[in-house]
């Protein structure tokens, strides 16, 4: 048995747990395959974030259930793992291996129990030591290389499953990080995104106890990087020198994502978020005031539960007032062992699909202002590909906009390089323009 497929579902921390399981996996002689028909070994990495991504993986078990008999391996790997444990084995039983995130550092153990027909091998403890072991990561992209600095989540947001699939706080030590991006540096990536489900709250574990601002700076600094991103940031521990560290370094790319989730100080204290509308505004105006222009990106949840009509329009408020770059909304689903599971108010689903739908409308023409703003300005862009549908290259700015542009040189150019495109037209997701000589 050593052929494997992977498919991954979730956050970018679940891409890149995939590119550390697919490095142990490649170490150990196994070799990946793009079809799941093609492997012995099939990995589902899991989300478990909404109810819709959850089922998505027991749809994806069932798909293949003919073919189990015909030697095939099966593993739940990520957050629905984590969340359900044995359970799994009930619900599929041609799964043989549950592993939460926790445990991909006995992944190696694991295979060998696999490997010698173990059924029913499992890696759920979540008290896990060296969770950091990096040495084996294969990365997918040759250019934009995602560094884990914390791991789990000590905030308890009502709503929220990851404080029990991924586990308490884990903070990297700097030095650990610091050598991981040098080395990438030195082997040509240009740019860097630290990962964590709070990054604001990273403080070393070493003596000298460097937080979140400090690392981001000192991270900016080492040679040959050129853009430096993070994610995600939670309002309550968000610090004005994080917004100085990026007015003073180019390198920290102008984009902060900041999840409000509701624009109601009465939800908001119901989902425990831990800040005020104001406190949170308090945030957009460091930013505004920036000289550099700051893209703002959010999260927003609607129909938690006892949302009132007067709730739902404080968010398209502070929707309007902050007039975000770019959003993500959802509607509220209810999560097992959460305590929003508690509260009385449960809206029914054609509800928040109609304040979803008016939140979503808002946003897009708000993005059609936002991005129509940029026309005639000059954005550097990081070439990402070639779209020959439209005859467009497509490109990333430090905004983290999509800008597709043509060259009137007829010049190619290769993922990965950076040049400088005149913004001439935008729509609601994208800008387009020409790439300057
Ligand atoms: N750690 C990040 C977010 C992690 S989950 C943070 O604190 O912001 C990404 C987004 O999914 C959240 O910001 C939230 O908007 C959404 N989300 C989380 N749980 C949800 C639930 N039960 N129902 C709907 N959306 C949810
Ligand atoms: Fe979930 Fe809240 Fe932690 Fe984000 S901060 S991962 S929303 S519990
Ligand atoms: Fe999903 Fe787990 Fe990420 S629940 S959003 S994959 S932390």
């Amino acid at each position: 048995m050593k052929t494997f497929y992977i498919e991954t579902f979730g956050c970018q921390m679940n891409v890149h747990d995939s590119e550390k399981v697919i490095g142990t996996l490649l170490e150990r002689g196994y070799s990946q395959t793009a079809e799941p028909a093609d492997a012995e070994l099939i990995l589902y990495n899991t989300c478990s974030i909404r109810d819709k991504a959850e089922q998505k993986v027991f749809s994806r078990l069932q798909q293949f259930k003919k073919e189990s008999g015909k030697g095939k391996v099966f593993g739940v790997l990520g957050c629905v793992a984590q969340q359900e444990g044995e359970r799994i084995f009930d619900r599929a039983p041609h799964v043989s291996l549950v592993c939460g995130s926790a445990s991909y550092n006995k992944l190696p153990e694991l295979l060998v129990q696999i490997e010698s027909g173990g059924r029913r091998v499992t890696g759920l403890s979540l008290d896990t030591e060296d969770t950091f072991e990096t040495a084996l990561t294969r990365r997918d992209n040759p250019h934009r290389a995602y560094i884990t600095i914390i791991e789990g989540c000590d905030k308890s947001c009502a709503y929220c499953v990851v404080p029990f699939t991924r586990g308490p706080e884990r903070s990297r030590t700097a030095e650990s990080i610091f050598k991981e991006a040098r080395e990438l540096a030195q082997m040509g990536y240009t740019e860097i995104q630290l990962l964590g489900q709070n990054v604001n709250s990273y403080r070393d574990p070493s003596p000298d106890g460097m937080d979140f601002a400090t690392l981001l700076r000192r991270v900016g600094e080492i040679d040959g990087l050129k853009r430096v991103r993070f994610t995600t940031s939670h309002p309550r521990d968000f610090v004005k020198e994080i917004i100085d560290a990026i007015d003073g370094n180019p390198v920290l790319c102008n984009h902060v994502h900041l999840p409000v989730q509701s624009g109601s100080d009465r939800v908001l204290s119901a989902m425990q978020r831990l800040y005020t509308h104001a406190d949170y505004m308090r945030r957009i105006e460091w930013m505004k005031r920036s000289p550099r222009r700051i893209a703002l990106s959010t999260d927003i949840i609607v129909g938690f539960p006892g949302e009132t009509e007067q709730d739902f329009q404080q968010t398209m408020a502070l929707v309007h007032e902050v007039g975000y770059d770019s959003m993500f909304s959802f509607k509220y689903s209810p999560r097992p062992n959460t305590a929003a599971l508690g509260l009385e108010g449960t809206l029914d689903e054609n509800e928040k699909g109609r304040r979803l739908a008016i939140l979503q409308e808002t946003q897009r023409s708000i993005q059609i202002r936002r991005n129509a703003e940029l026309i005639g300005s000059r954005e550097e862009v990081m070439v990402e590909g070639y779209n020959p549908g439209t005859a467009q290259w497509i490109g990333r700015t430090s905004q983290n906009r999509t800008l597709n542009f043509t060259d009137a040189a007829g010049r190619q150019f290769g993922p990965g390089q950076y040049l400088d495109v005149l913004v001439t037209r935008s729509g609601p997701n994208s800008l387009a323009g020409e790439a300057v000589n």
